[in-house]
């Protein structure tokens, strides 16, 4: 497996693989990865002959400062899962490498409309920056396959669309979301909870699949099913942040026609923020 550091490295040695004929899957990450980060890879190794991960935490996405500083850094344990998971390429750029004329100055990649609703209201400019360090990632890796997972409901559907309008020549490759036998699905934020929480936090994916299980039978009491089930979190000891059933594509509120949903929630377990979601089909 090779580490690279130079973006000018990254794009000479894949120009010398794709010369040889080999398509490219790419993996973006922000490191301490775990088994869903894994399963983008395996899957990613399904669609090309060479597998480029990056390891970038990325300045521009976080509003929080704090956030930023405490983003927990795992580089020889990530390095030592990749190679051992067959990846051909790790590119682990510098923030320097990446915005060599600062944030300010950077030029951005917005995709407007499905940006700035749910997750995007409540932090503002992360989907800015999420789509810009992709497009950057993109251009720098030049691949023809990109997995993201579905567990990122929101960043997928922004990197879709991005994707779309600029004709982007990358085939996105959703990827289910792993869970732990608990039905919890996995994430970094996952080793912030305590022993007492993580035995609570499966219960968000329950809560979850009773409500999709209800809404599809019954989608114009949504409103009222997911108070009940925003009820159900608050009392088994969780504070619920937010719960939205939306259009899958475009986010958008559901109409009569809307033929599936998806549930969006994030709710918080102490001080940390877990999020879930599962798309249904409507019986209306
Ligand atoms: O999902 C993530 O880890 C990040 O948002 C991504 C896609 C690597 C961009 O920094």
């Amino acid at each position: 497996m090779q580490i690279i550091e130079d973006p000018k490295l990254l794009r000479s040695e894949i120009k010398k693989r794709k010369q040889q004929g080999a398509q490219v899957s790419f993996i973006p990450t922000m490191g301490n990865l775990h088994q869903g980060h894994l399963t983008l890879v395996k899957e990613g190794q399904q669609h090309a002959e060479v597998t480029v991960v990056s390891i970038f935490v990325n300045p521009m996405q976080f509003n929080n400062a704090n956030d930023l500083a405490n983003y927990p850094k795992t580089l020889a344990e990530d390095c030592a899962q990749l190679e051992q998971a067959g990846v051909d390429i790790v590119f682990i750029p510098t923030v320097d490498a990446i915005y060599p004329n600062g944030l300010e100055a950077q030029t951005f990649v917005e995709v407007p409309g499905i940006s700035d609703q749910l997750e995007g209201e409540l932090r503002p400019g992360h989907f800015r920056g999420v789509s810009t360090i992709v497009t950057k990632l993109f251009n720098l890796v030049q691949p023809d396959f990109a997995c993201f997972g579905k567990k990122d409901f929101q960043q997928l559907a922004v990197i879709k669309q991005m994707v779309s309008d600029l004709a982007m020549p990358i085939n996105i490759i959703p990827v289910e979301t792993v869970r732990e036998a608990s039905g919890l699905a996995m994430s970094s934020r996952n080793n912030k909870l305590s022993a007492d929480e993580k035995l609570l936090a499966p219960k968000i994916a329950e809560v979850m699949t009773e409500l999709g299980k209800k809404i599809q039978l019954n989608v114009k009491n949504c409103s009222q099913l997911v108070t009940e089930a925003s009820l159900t979190l608050d009392n088994s000891g969780f504070k619920t942040d937010e719960i939205h059933v939306v259009d899958p594509i475009t986010l958008a509120p559901l109409n009569e026609g809307s033929k599936q949903a998806v549930i969006l929630m994030a709710a918080f377990l102490g001080s940390t923020r877990l999020i879930d979601n599962v798309v249904v089909n409507l019986h209306q």
